[in-house]
């Protein structure tokens, strides 16, 4: 049996926490086992390198190694595995954000990652990515008063519109995988439209 591979993504401060935690409930009720997890990060090895990658500085290239490296763990330790019982594996963040960040934000060429992306997930992808969009002054308000920023985090509203214009190309590439959520309503309107989705893509 294998399991359901869906991921979340969007630029910092979409709100994309507080509607995990709702699908990870709607996933529950029906009856799934979920396994709830994140990038960079979910395993030991992919933890310590997400507290190196977004606490140390480096350059891009080897920002995006660490988060392939931290990936690949991750899919080897975890999300394979999980898959293979059959759960419903829910990941804050995956290879789209790399696209979006280190692509985007940072400028890396496709050159760079497609093949990074190609190796390290062996054929492995979300059957569903859900992108919670909103423009980056809107996310920047948001994330304001929060706690403090990380490395990534601080980075200036156009390192956020790049970051943004990745996950459209993203997007724009896959239409089947990524649905656009408008992420800058209230959160009560954010999840109607998450759980339309759902219900479209999971009918009881
Ligand atoms: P995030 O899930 O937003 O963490 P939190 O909300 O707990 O701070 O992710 C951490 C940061 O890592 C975020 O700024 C996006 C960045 N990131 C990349 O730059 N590339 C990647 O491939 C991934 C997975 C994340």
């Amino acid at each position: 049996m294998t399991g359901r591979f869906i991921s979340f993504e969007g630029i910092d401060g979409a709100g994309k926490s507080t509607q995990i935690a709702s699908i990870a409930a709607w996933f529950q009720a029906r009856g799934d086992e979920v396994a709830l997890t994140r990038e960079p990060g979910g395993t030991p090895l992919a933890e310590d390198l997400r507290a190196l990658v977004l606490n140390r500085p480096m350059d891009s290239l080897t920002e995006l190694l660490l988060m392939f490296a931290a990936r690949r763990d991750h899919l080897q330790t975890l999300i394979l595995p999980a898959l293979a019982a059959g759960k419903t594996v829910l990941c804050d963040r995956f290879t789209d954000s790399s696209f979006a960040y280190q692509g985007g934000g940072r400028g890396l060429p496709l050159r760079m990652l497609d093949p990074l992306a190609d190796w390290v997930q062996d054929g492995t992808e979300p059957e569903l990515t859900f992108w919670f969009d909103l423009p980056p002054a809107m996310a920047a308000a948001r994330r304001a008063g929060a706690r403090e920023a990380d490395r990534i985090e601080a980075q200036q509203l156009d390192f956020f519109e790049r970051a943004r214009g990745g996950f459209a190309a993203r997007a724009e590439k896959a239409p089947q995988r990524v649905v656009r959520i408008d992420a800058s309503v209230a959160p009560d309107a954010v999840w109607a439209q998450v759980q339309a989705v759902l219900q479209q893509r999971y009918p009881a």
